[in-house]
């Protein structure tokens, strides 16, 4: 029985036509600067979403952690969502890493507004922490792949730049959001000081983030890169693997999308299950089950080889991707139905 792995868009495997990339990629050493695939790929990257350079990195965690570590010094604050990634799911990195404090604010939906920022900014004042960072999730993972409305991202933008804030963006599937809404990657990151992408998500890359800003900051953060461990040596080898997933595999992200929202709109329906169908804007299905737990609803549903993850008590999430087709989602419905039914 061949799985529905809707747990997560990173668990999507390299094509034969991206494992022909990577086998025939041409590689240096990258850390003494001497491997042009990287090279070539930070600077598409750096060029798609309208910034003068990029760093290539393993995984979001470090791009998102370099970039705090590089602009910010120890005890100062980072305003970001109550949910989001860089507090949630990174083991602690901000508090370990560079010593910062997070300071959250309740979202709508995952989405701050600048009324909200510009409360939360610390006064000047020898008592206080520093407010220092701003930083944005879009889409939101945990609010279920929400989109930041560029009219919010903007009017955050004049309040963080009025307190002289860091803006940085973990667009982990930023180019999700550039998909549903036709709005452009670079018309996105202008707003922000550092945008950090992943390749490894939708894109169906096997490995790698780009962490990208102006020249001067990409020069520090590589050593910062240095400094965590992820200087990499024939890097070439993934990066053709994220030069493949730029050109060929960025609109196929639209069929993610209406995956999802197949899947939302026919699991809503389901007695027994809890879906806002206003979430439901890019590739993530948030799931409240109210007939059994997250861990039961998972296993029962796994034993019918169709996998989600429990988020919380009674929570699961879908998330659509590349290596599952429409007809799948289909399939996953039926499934759910029975596990619901019985
Ligand atoms: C919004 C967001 N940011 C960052 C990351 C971190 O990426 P990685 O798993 O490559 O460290 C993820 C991973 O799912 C994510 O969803």
């Amino acid at each position: 029985m061949k799985q529905i792995d809707l747990r997560s868009d990173t668990v999507t495997r390299p094509s034969p036509e991206m494992r022909r990339a990577m086998a025939e990629a041409i590689v240096g050493d990258d850390v003494l600067g001497d491997d042009p695939t990287i090279k070539k790929l930070e600077a598409m990257t750096a060029e798609m979403l309208g910034k003068e350079a990029g760093l290539y990195v393993p995984s979001g965690t470090m791009s998102n952690q370099i970039a705090l570590f590089t602009a910010s010094n120890r005890g100062d604050e980072v305003l970001c969502e109550t949910g989001c990634h860089i507090l949630n799911y990174e083991a602690g990195a901000p508090a370990v890493l560079s010593n910062l404090i997070l300071h959250t604010i309740d979202g709508k939906r995952g989405i701050i507004s600048a009324e909200q920022i510009e409360q939360n900014i610390r006064p000047i004042n020898v008592h206080c922490p520093l407010t220092k960072i701003v930083s944005l999730e879009n889409t939101h993972n945990r609010a279920g792949g929400t989109i930041y409305p560029l009219e919010t991202i903007s009017a955050i933008e004049v309040v963080a730049r009025r307190h002289g804030l860091w803006m940085h963006l973990d667009g982990a599937r930023l180019w999700n959001a550039h998909v549903a809404t036709g709005i452009g990657l670079d018309a996105y990151a202008a707003h922000f000081d550092t945008v950090s992408v992943c390749l490894s998500k939708g894109m169906g890359a096997p490995i790698g983030s780009v962490l990208l800003g102006t020249a001067d900051f990409i020069e520090k953060a590589r050593r910062a890169r240095k400094i965590f461990g992820g200087g990499m040596r024939q890097v070439g080898i993934i990066a053709a693997a994220g030069i493949y997933a730029l050109e060929n595999n960025l609109p196929d992200l639209a069929q993610d999308h209406d995956n999802a929202r197949y899947l939302g709109e026919h699991l809503s329906p389901i007695p027994g299950l809890t879906i806002d169908l206003e979430t439901v804007q890019t590739n993530i299905v948030i799931v409240d089950n109210e007939k059994m737990t997250a861990d039961d609803f998972y296993s029962r549903l796994a034993d019918k080889g169709v996998l989600c993850i429990p988020i919380g008590p009674a929570r699961v999430r879908f998330v659509t991707h590349r290596d599952v087709s429409y007809e799948e989602c289909q399939k996953a419905v039926e499934n759910v139905e029975q596990v619901m039914a019985n």
